[in-house]
């Protein structure tokens, strides 16, 4: 069974495996501990002690957050678990003005089950640093 948690003090880099697949330069399972203990929350789906889904929010804390990452390991996708994650997300973030979040085309429909609403998004994407490696 999955278990959904935001109370990970304990949580492990060796717990995070699998993830970032196929990015060209991924972060590593410490650099992804790093960005999810820095990040104004997040929250794990668990397979036992493994984490098989992810999602962190960055915020002001008052008016704005957006949504980095989210991602569910391929072998557990299609079971819920995305939806869950941002659904406790979307509760945790009630009452910001704003939740954006940047998507690829076709996740779009994902999010528009969700009530998120198509927007245009401009951004920037230094790939020397995907892996979160300050040089
Ligand atoms: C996108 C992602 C998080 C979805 O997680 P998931 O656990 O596979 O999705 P769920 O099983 O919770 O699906 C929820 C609903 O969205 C639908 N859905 C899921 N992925 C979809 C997609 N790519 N396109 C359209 N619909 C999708 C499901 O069919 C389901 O619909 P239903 O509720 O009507 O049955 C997951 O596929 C993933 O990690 N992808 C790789 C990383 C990624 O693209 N992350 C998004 C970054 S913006």
């Amino acid at each position: 069974m999955i278990k959904y948690t935001n109370e990970t003090a304990d949580l492990k880099s060796e717990q995070l495996t699998g993830f970032f697949f196929g990015w060209p330069n991924p972060p590593s399972a410490q650099k992804h501990l790093e960005i999810l203990q820095n990040s104004y929350k997040y929250f794990l789906a668990l397979d036992g002690a493994e984490v098989v889904g992810f999602i962190n929010a960055i915020s002001d804390g008052i008016h704005s957050a957006y949504i980095p990452l989210l991602e569910v390991l391929p072998e557990y996708q299609g079971k819920g678990i995305g939806r869950k994650l941002m659904e406790l997300m979307l509760k945790e973030l009630y009452g910001f003005y704003m939740i954006d979040l940047v998507c690829d085309d076709k996740i779009v429909k994902f999010y528009e089950k969700l009530g998120l609403h198509r927007f245009t998004a401009m951004g920037l994407r230094n790939m020397d640093r995907q892996n979160g490696v300050k040089k």
